[in-house]
């Protein structure tokens, strides 16, 4: 389904190798963006790249294979990269961990992937002037930095600092009309889900899909709010944090 005009912008996409990002990445293809796709693993890299030409043949789809706790190999790519016109960061990793099991590495290892990675590569992309002016930069959350769960002591906090960090540019940034948002997604049927499905009993997670009004989330869902949030019809919206969660937050008697 077309729905915005992306012919002639360039969108960064964190995560594309995989489940959001790499759905955002089919989204904003099939309204003709052209983008850079960003992730570990080659393969699956490539069969997003694949895609993406199949829906949008006239684009271009460069693909870059990298650990974003790599600081030299982060500075490299934004050293030679284009500049953009928004970015999508979906990367990220769940670990459940109770509370009193926390120790410095079990920290670091979140804060690196979840936060560090994320306010390094955009601060060096906004440093380096890789972002456009009236550019829009797009980070996907969790309703877990506001909702506790059990064992979510780390994921929770990397994502309630990822949402500070995110205000923050957001009002550093609007002389240059360059918006940053945040998403925050209830569960959503990705491979990230499929692990926390492991992490838990099958009874605990029914328990909780059943919390949801409209049932579980797909990527998709995820995608065509990232697609509006990259577009000029969010131009008036920045330093929101959206939660997008089937209803969950009406909660239930
Ligand atoms: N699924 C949910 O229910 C849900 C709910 C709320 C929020 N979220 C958030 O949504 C985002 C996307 O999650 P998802 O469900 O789409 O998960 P996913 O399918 O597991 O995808 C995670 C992506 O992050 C990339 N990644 C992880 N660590 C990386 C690193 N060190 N360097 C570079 N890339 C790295 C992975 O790359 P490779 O696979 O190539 O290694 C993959 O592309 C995450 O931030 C997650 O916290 C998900």
């Amino acid at each position: 389904m077309k729905t915005y005009d992306f012919r002639n912008k360039t969108f960064l996409i964190t995560g594309a190798s995989s489940g959001i990002g790499r759905e955002t990445a089919y989204r904003l293809a099939e309204d003709g963006a052209s983008l850079i796709l960003l992730g570990r693993n080659i393969e699956n890299l490539k069969e997003t790249q694949k895609k993406c030409f199949s829906l949008s043949a006239n684009s271009t789809f460069d693909f870059f294979s990298l650990d974003l706790t790599d600081e030299k190999a982060v500075a490299d790519l934004t050293g030679k990269i284009i500049a953009v016109d928004g970015v999508v960061i979906s990367s990220g990793k769940i670990e459940p961990f109770p509370a009193s099991f926390i120790n410095w590495k079990k920290i670091d290892s979140m804060m690196h992937t979840n936060f560090y990675a994320t306010a390094i590569i955009v601060s060096l992309l906004l440093k380096q002037r890789k972002i456009k002016d009236n550019g829009s930069l797009v980070f996907i959350s969790s309703i877990s930095s506001q909702f506790p769960h059990l064992g979510g002591t780390l994921y929770s906090s990397s994502k309630a600092a990822l949402e500070a960090y995110v205000r923050n540019v957001a009002l550093e940034f609007s002389n240059k009309r360059i918006r940053a948002n945040s998403i925050s997604p209830g569960m959503v049927k990705t491979p990230l889900f499929d692990e926390a499905v492991d992490n838990i009993s099958e009874d605990t997670m029914n328990k909780h899909l059943d919390k949801y009004p409209l049932g579980v989330g797909y990527p998709k869902d995820v995608a065509n709010l990232c697609a509006f949030l990259l577009s000029d019809q969010s131009r008036w919206m920045t330093g929101n944090n959206i939660v997008l969660d089937g209803g969950l937050h009406l909660g239930t008697l």
